[in-house]
């Protein structure tokens, strides 16, 4: 009796043992598994907190230009650029359809200075690059506003410009860049067509006088350009489409 149950003793001391074995290898497995798992944890959590860059949104871009922000003193682009940035003012320039990198590199050259303009210096100055991004989404999907130009004794003059350029003086063609039709190239090239002759006249003065600094491939150019040439190539680009 004694001695089985010794052996029952030992034969269940046995059993524990390797219950505890089993166990304990339960134990390690598991946290071998939480080790391998560990490294995915914080890679995924970083997934997640990482801000995720934010989409370009023509909707929220809408919103801002149509109702500005008071809460962070953005004025209403609307104010001056017209419903769908169709201005309706020639010293206010159209913006609609305008190729969308153009747009979000002029508001930010004008935050940055190099492009002086005092009533834009101060509009651009509450926008993030993402509200930059997110109107010029918006305003390059509006129709373009096409225009007519209004001087009929210098519109030949204007159209040897824009299509042929000044051979004499090493003024390259307009067309070249901004295309025979005035759209232009996305994403360098700007449109033109349509646009106010009233501001482009006057983009072309920037240039030349330095208040402009944020191409010098149009400064080379507007400083070959006489006061007249640049009145009879904005008038024509008025009406070019
Ligand atoms: C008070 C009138 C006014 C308001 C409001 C205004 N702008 Fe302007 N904007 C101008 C004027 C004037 C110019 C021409 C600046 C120059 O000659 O360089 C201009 C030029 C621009 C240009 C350059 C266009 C081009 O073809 O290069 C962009 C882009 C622009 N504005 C976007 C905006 C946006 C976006 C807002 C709203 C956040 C805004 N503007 C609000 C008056 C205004
Ligand atoms: C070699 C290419 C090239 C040629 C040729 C060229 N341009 Fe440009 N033009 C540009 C680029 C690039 C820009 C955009 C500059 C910027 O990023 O602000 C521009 C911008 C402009 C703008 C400003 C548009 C706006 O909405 O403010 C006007 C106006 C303009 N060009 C007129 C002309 C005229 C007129 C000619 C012909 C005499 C001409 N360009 C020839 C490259 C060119």
């Amino acid at each position: 009796m004694r001695q089985s149950s010794k052996i029952s003793k030992l034969t269940g001391l046995r059993a524990g043992f390797a219950l505890f074995s089993i166990f304990a290898l339960i134990g390690i497995s598991g946290a071998a598994i939480a080790a391998d798992a560990a490294p995915m944890a914080p890679a995924a959590e970083a997934k997640a907190a990482a801000p995720a860059k934010p989409k370009i949104d023509p909707a929220v871009g809408e919103a801002l230009y149509s109702n500005g922000d008071a809460s962070r003193g953005v004025t209403a682009c609307i104010t001056c650029h017209g419903p769908k940035g169709q201005s309706a003012i020639s010293t206010w320039p159209k913006l609609s359809a305008q190729h969308a990198a153009y747009t979000a590199k002029q508001l930010k050259n004008f935050k940055e200075g190099t492009r002086a303009n005092p009533i834009m210096m101060g509009m651009s100055a509450a926008l993030t690059e993402q509200d930059m991004q997110n109107i010029a989404a918006y305003l390059s999907k509006q129709a373009i506003s096409q225009g007519v130009a209004q001087n009929k004794e210098t519109i030949e003059l204007g159209q040897s410009i824009y299509r042929g350029g000044i051979a004499a003086k090493g003024v390259p063609a307009c067309a070249a860049c901004h295309s025979p039709t005035g759209a232009g190239i996305p994403a360098q090239y700007p449109l033109l067509g349509g646009q106010w002759a009233d501001y482009t006249n006057a983009q072309l003065l920037a240039f030349r006088e330095g208040v402009r600094k944020n191409s010098s491939q149009m400064t080379a150019i507007a400083t070959k350009l006489s006061d007249q040439e640049m009145k009879a190539v904005a008038d024509y680009i008025a009406g070019l489409h």
